[in-house]
């Protein structure tokens, strides 16, 4: 088997590890899925991006027992549903999937998303803090987060959370959203990175910048998102497209380059705007 591959490592605002690069898991289920994962860990990640809406919180924590890798390597991150919101109700959730995960702990947990219509964000934050308090969370972040939620949650509690999850791509590159979390320690993290395989790698300049560096178009953006300082968790079923994926760190782009891959955005590909978008 292949050697596995090193993915760099970056501290967070509450002074654990995380990984510059993470495994997204939506619809990786059952045995396949928790092969594929599995398959993942050998390759070299080291960051599993799970949730209780994908229903595969069991095979992610199966996966890590059979990997065979050191339990305190893997940063296992999962989500607390809409449908849990408040502060009893986070607490109850949180401690829900650490027992479905049954790793001991949650490495990373998040609010899925922020459903700022039931208004209780700042409560359900607070139920995360709790469990951090408790040792059955080491580290608290939010998804779906916007600059003016973030700050309603500084300004109760004094805490920024360590990630915000955010939809990340070349055709949203989140410009200001990034610059807040930079001032204020959150670690961005890009979900659909790849902008779920739409023609963003079909796109002419991609291609042709990923000639340039001699690398894939889905390796040329997976970097970009790193060089951006934000942690991309690419999903992949197949043992080889994960590979390739997590196989970026031997290269760097020209700030022009970086620049030309912003300039194709256009905004969010599915409208969910977390004003307005709201899941259970
Ligand atoms: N917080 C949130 O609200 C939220 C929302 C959406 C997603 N997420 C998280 O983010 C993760 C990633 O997002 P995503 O799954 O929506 O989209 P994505 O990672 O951008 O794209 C996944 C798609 O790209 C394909 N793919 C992966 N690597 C490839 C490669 N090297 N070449 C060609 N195709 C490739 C995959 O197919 P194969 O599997 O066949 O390779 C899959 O169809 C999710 O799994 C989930 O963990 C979070």
């Amino acid at each position: 088997m292949a050697e596995p591959i090193r993915i760099p490592e970056i501290t967070l605002n509450d002074g654990t590890a995380f990984a510059e690069l993470g495994l997204g898991t939506y619809k990786l289920n059952g045995e396949e899925g928790i092969a594929a994962i599995e398959a993942g860990i050998g390759s070299g990640y080291r960051l599993l991006d799970t949730a209780v809406n994908y229903g595969n919180e069991r095979e992610v924590g199966e996966a890590v027992r059979r990997s065979g890798i050191d339990r305190d390597e893997i940063i296992v991150t999962t989500k607390v549903p809409g449908r849990h919101h408040g502060f009893d109700e986070a607490i109850a959730s949180g401690i829900e999937s650490n027992g479905v995960l049954g790793l001991d702990r949650i490495d990373l947990l998040l609010i899925h998303w922020p459903n700022p219509s039931v208004g209780k964000y700042v409560e359900t934050y607070k139920g995360l803090l709790e469990l951090r308090e408790r040792g059955i969370v080491r580290s608290v972040g939010v998804s779906n987060f916007t600059i003016r939620m973030l700050e309603e949650l500084i300004a109760e509690t004094g805490t920024a959370p360590a990630v915000n999850q955010v939809e990340l791509h070349p055709y949203f590159p989140q410009a200001e959203l990034r610059a807040f979390h930079n001032e204020h320690g959150i670690r961005t993290e890009s979900w659909s990175p790849l902008a779920r395989r739409s023609e963003l790698l079909e796109e002419e300049g991609v291609v042709a910048l990923a000639e340039k560096y001699g690398v894939t178009p889905t390796q040329l953006v997976l970097r970009w998102h790193t060089l951006l300082g934000a942690t991309p968790i690419p999903k992949s079923a197949s043992p080889e497209r994960q590979r390739e994926n997590a196989d970026v760190f031997g290269f760097d782009l020209d700030p022009d380059d970086m620049d030309q891959l912003s300039s194709l955005e256009r905004g969010r590909l599915w409208d969910a705007d977390p004003e307005h978008h709201e899941e259970m």
